[in-house]
């Protein structure tokens, strides 16, 4: 357990993820909001002091915080290990033992920062949305899975898609919340001209948008929404979908608003409690240089007191802080400036006592 300087080596991980959460920690500890931290280990830092990259101790830490502040996991010294071994077991090992099946990625362009974006200005700079991706469903955990050979004698690999009607209804219902206190536009993205388990999803979201009048709800092919998320994204505003379409369309969003270092995520389970984290990983190619950008987790502070503490007051102060430097013009290495990790982190605390 600990507070301020030196926090983040633990519960941080590997590469940059120590660096960027010990400057959340500052920036939390600024608020004086009367927060208790706690530490632990975890990815191949966690292997080698603890011999596994989710010891049982850092999963019951979790699971009895209130909320999760998680940097990245991820290292290059790991690469021989069994899979069960690596790094990135911690994370996936975190979502699946504490239920974690809901992934809220916002995106917005900050004032500035529309050369940054790989889209024209005009077109980044109406960029405002949520994507909303089922966590713990889909393709990535659906059995059967596997290999075999063919009667040919091919080999064969195939994944099972599939979601009953409750994960839907689930992950829909949050759908449906979120767009309400935003702009109270939902868009549902599926393959419903192709796939049963998405003529399912189809149905269950409009059945459960009886419960929410007042929300608009349009459907639209992942296809499209690809498309449409480079060609107008500013027609956005919430975006509810599964697991595979979600990763990548959450990807894809990321870019059109700059730096992978800009982009917060939480990952919240029935009750609200969740896990924050960077969408970024470790980047071991910049780790120990004070290059990394930290706003990437401290803006995924910001949601961690908005969804899981109760402090949307003290979330909005932060994300008004961030917008605040980066409309200053301060820029870390990722966006073409010069200022380093811990100095970035100096200039949020000092935007918040302004
Ligand atoms: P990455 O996100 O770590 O890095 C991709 C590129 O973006 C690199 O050039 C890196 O320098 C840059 N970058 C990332 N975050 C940055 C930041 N905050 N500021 C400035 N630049 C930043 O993805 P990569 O390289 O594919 O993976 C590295 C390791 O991270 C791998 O072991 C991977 O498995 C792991 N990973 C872990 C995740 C997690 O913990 N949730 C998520 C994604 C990857
Ligand atoms: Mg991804």
């Amino acid at each position: 357990s600990g507070e301020g300087a030196g926090a983040g080596r633990d519960i941080g991980g590997d590469g940059i993820g120590p660096d960027v959460v010990a400057q959340a920690v500052r920036v939390l500890t600024a608020l004086d909001l009367g927060l208790d931290f706690a530490e632990a280990p975890v990815g191949g830092h966690a292997y080698r002091v603890a011999g596994h990259p989710l010891p049982p101790e850092t999963l019951a830490l979790a699971a009895r915080a209130d909320a999760i502040l998680f940097g990245a996991v991820g290292d290059p010294d790991c690469d021989g290990l069994e899979r069960q071994l690596r790094p990135e077991q911690a994370i996936l090992g975190l979502r699946r033992e504490l239920g974690l099946f809901a992934n809220l990625r916002p995106a917005r362009l900050f004032p500035g920062l529309a050369d940054a974006s790989a889209l024209r200005p005009e077109v980044a700079g109406a960029i405002d949305l949520m994507i909303v991706r089922e966590l713990t469903g889909d393709v990535y955990f659906g059995t059967p899975r596997g290999r075999r050979t063919t009667a040919d004698g091919l080999r064969e690999g195939f994944d099972t898609m599939r979601y009953d009607e409750a994960e839907i209804a689930r992950i829909a219902r949050l759908g449906f919340e979120t767009a309400r206190g935003r702009r109270g536009r939902l868009c549902s993205v599926d393959k419903a001209n192709v796939l049963e388990t998405s003529q399912l999803w189809r149905d269950v979201v409009t059945e459960i948008a009886a419960e929410y009048s007042d929300v608009a709800l349009t459907h639209m092919y992942v296809d499209n929404a690809a498309m449409q998320l480079v060609r107008a994204p500013g027609q956005f505003d919430t975006i509810v979908t599964g697991n595979l379409f979600g990763d990548i369309l959450s990807d894809q969003a990321s870019m059109c608003v700059g730096s992978i270092g800009l982009l917060p995520s939480a990952s919240l389970d029935a009750a609200g409690k969740g896990l924050y984290e960077p969408i970024h990983g470790s980047a071991p190619d910049i780790a120990g240089q004070d290059r990394a950008n930290p706003l990437a987790t401290i803006l995924s502070a910001a949601m961690m007191l908005r969804h899981s503490l109760g402090l949307a007051d003290a979330a909005a102060r932060i994300e008004a802080a961030v917008a605040a430097v980066l409309a200053s013009g301060a820029r870390t290495a990722d966006l073409g400036g010069t200022i380093g990790t811990a100095a970035m982190g100096d200039r949020v605390i000092a935007a918040l006592a302004a």
